[in-house]
């Protein structure tokens, strides 16, 4: 494919900017992160398909991080990413575009790492307060990311996904066109997975009935072009094996103690243990009619055994799939440009 090789390099001298850092998780991410992107600029044997895999896995492992932090969101992170790569298809975007929009949709909630869990999983209504600093969630996001290689192809994924047509979201209250394409899309299918994902203090809502709310709050809440296409997406039934699902063909399983919450990951094999990372249980994979299915054992589960666990197989898969949609070129482009935005250390 052209354009797939070595590129020939512009190294130019990278401005030292102020110092800007707001903690020492960040410091580290960012010194390591300009690093990497120093190395990338100053080597161009290392401009390959190879090493866009390599930062592309980079990239969905710290996204990871969100998914890790809480067992009740097992699979948030692909069926938004699905959802909003179904999305990019019906409304005709081209492969590379689509690719990066269903990253954003990976990557949008990275921010939510550093919200405290007395507010993330807070069930009753928020205080003004508390509601703030969720509001921080998005900026937060890509200050995290900032100095790594590829950090803008999933930028406005990050800083305007909470963002409203009507001009009365966060952070920035952007309106109508000022939302980028790929933040509308995410806007979307994190509200849709948010409703008919289950929770501790609330089942999942049917598909129809998500869709209807969406239906209302179209041109308000919800960009009103892709919500009409994505009402059409749900109306076809391709959602369907995306919801309440974790992985291609994967449902998620239910704990009979806290409801769907088990996730199978495509590695797993009978005989396997799995655990409920909110109650403890144990269960044992059986293999029925085709599918693994999860048997409680009466057993509860250790500290190691509750231990959240990198889904290396679908991180992979993800990175195959992005890599192979997206020209090298954009991915030196970017790495070449850096963000010049973004204090670096
Ligand atoms: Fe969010």
């Amino acid at each position: 494919m052209p354009g797939r090789l070595k590129q020939t390099v512009m190294i130019r001298p990278l401005k030292r900017q102020t110092k800007q850092v707001n903690t020492p998780v960040e410091g580290n991410a960012m010194n390591l992160f300009q690093q990497l992107r120093q190395s990338l600029i100053h080597s161009p044997e290392k401009r390959t398909e190879k090493y866009a895999s390599q930062m592309m896995a980079s990239l969905l492992t710290m996204a990871w991080f969100v998914e890790a932090r809480d067992p009740y969101t097992g699979g948030h992170l692909w069926r938004v990413s699905r959802y909003a790569r179904l999305l990019a298809e019906k409304a005709g975007e081209n492969a590379a575009e689509t690719a990066m929009i269903s990253l954003g949709g990976f990557l949008h909630d990275l921010g939510k790492i550093a919200i405290p869990d007395s507010i993330l999983r807070k069930t009753g209504p928020l205080t003004d307060e508390e509601y703030d600093i969720i509001k921080t969630h998005p900026d937060l996001g890509y200050r995290m990311l900032a100095g790594h290689p590829m950090a803008r192809l999933v930028k406005d994924a990050i800083v305007a996904h909470h963002e409203r047509p009507d001009g009365r979201g966060y952070p920035k209250k952007l309106a109508q066109e000022e939302i980028p394409k790929v933040a509308k899309i995410v806007g979307i299918c994190d509200a849709f997975d948010a409703m008919t994902s289950h929770r501790p203090y609330r089942a999942g809502m049917p598909k129809e009935k998500a869709l209807s709310i969406i239906r209302e709050n179209m041109d308000s809440q919800f960009d009103i072009y892709y919500a009409d296409l994505f009402l059409q997406l749900g109306e076809e039934g391709v959602l369907d094996h995306i919801i309440a699902h974790s992985d291609e063909g994967i449902p998620l399983r239910d704990c009979p103690m806290c409801g769907p919450t088990l996730v199978i990951r495509r590695e797993h094999q009978e005989n396997d243990h799995i655990y409920c990372r909110n109650c403890t249980g144990e269960f044992v994979l059986k293999l029925q009619d085709g599918l693994l299915q999860p048997e409680p054992t009466g057993g509860q589960g250790q500290a190691s055994d509750l231990e959240p666990e990198l889904d290396t197989g679908l991180i992979a898969a993800t990175v195959q799939q992005s890599v192979a949609d997206l020209p090298v070129e954009l991915f030196t482009r970017y790495i070449d440009h850096g963000d010049s935005s973004i204090p670096i250390p």
